[in-house]
């Protein structure tokens, strides 16, 4: 996979939003869709204010986008502020001209029963729009890309899971304590993941340095679901200097 290193977030932000803005401009001057796979966390934010500063001061028009999030928590509302829906159109869909209807993400407020029928209409869903064009990741601490904690392997698909210990403890304050953060979640799967035509990976700051360097020049394991992307045939990293210290190469 291809590791691009950066001065900022902000660059590395700008660098992959000019990316994926040549895309949507290049699909709509074809008439046709683009499949963009989103995520959420404190990562993809500068990433999110330069494509809503693309659409308000470039006319970026984000009309021909059909967007699947990663994951959702399992008992949140959509009004809940730590929900992945509240995020999403917080930072990003209440402020371009996406449809709402062409606005996907796995919902966090299904009895457990009806959370099986859920996950293989939205793998379904994704293939019925023709597969993701392209893929935005962040990674967690356990090498999670979505919520695939380690002993995720690379013939997962859309399903809750349980969420990692270490992952709790990093949304706890969030959530103003450990007891009040979602024990599951349902996530996209790694092969879910692994489908999407381009995959890029952003990553920043030194806490992630250690799991990037797993992640990039490590074994591929079941431990660390990122590594599997070393896989991929079109699978990006975009690092700031502080997330790429620990590399080797
Ligand atoms: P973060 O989370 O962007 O808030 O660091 C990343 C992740 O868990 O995928």
């Amino acid at each position: 996979m291809t590791v691009n290193v950066f001065d900022t977030p902000q660059d590395a932000a700008k660098s992959l939003a000019a990316e994926v803005a040549a895309l949507i401009r290049s699909r709509s001057a074809e008439n046709k869709q683009v499949v963009l796979g989103l995520a959420t966390g404190a990562t993809p934010l500068p990433f999110y204010a330069e494509l809503i500063r693309l659409h308000k001061e470039e006319g970026l028009s984000f009309a021909n986008v059909v967007s699947f999030n990663l994951d959702e928590y399992c008992g949140l509302p959509h009004e809940h502020k730590e929900s992945y829906w509240y995020f999403m159109h917080q930072n990003l869909f209440n402020h371009i001209d996406i449809k709402p209807e062409n606005v996907n993400l796995p919902s966090g407020m299904l009895t457990d029963a009806d959370i099986p029928a859920h996950c293989a209409a939205y793998e379904q869903k994704i293939k019925d729009c023709g597969g993701i064009d392209l893929q935005i990741l962040g990674i967690g601490r356990t090498g999670h890309i979505g919520f695939n904690e380690p002993g995720s392997d690379d013939t997962t698909i859309t399903r809750q899971v349980h969420l990692d210990d270490l992952t709790i403890t990093d949304a706890a304050p969030a959530f103003g304590g450990k007891e009040n953060v979602p024990a599951t979640a349902i996530t996209m799967g790694v092969a879910t993941i692994m489908g999407a035509r381009k995959v890029a990976l952003m990553a920043w700051g030194d806490k992630k340095a250690s799991i990037v360097q797993k992640a990039v020049e490590g074994p591929v394991t079941i431990d660390v679901a990122a590594s599997y992307l070393q896989k991929h045939p079109n699978a990006s990293f975009y690092l700031d200097s502080a997330a790429a210290a620990d590399l080797k190469k």
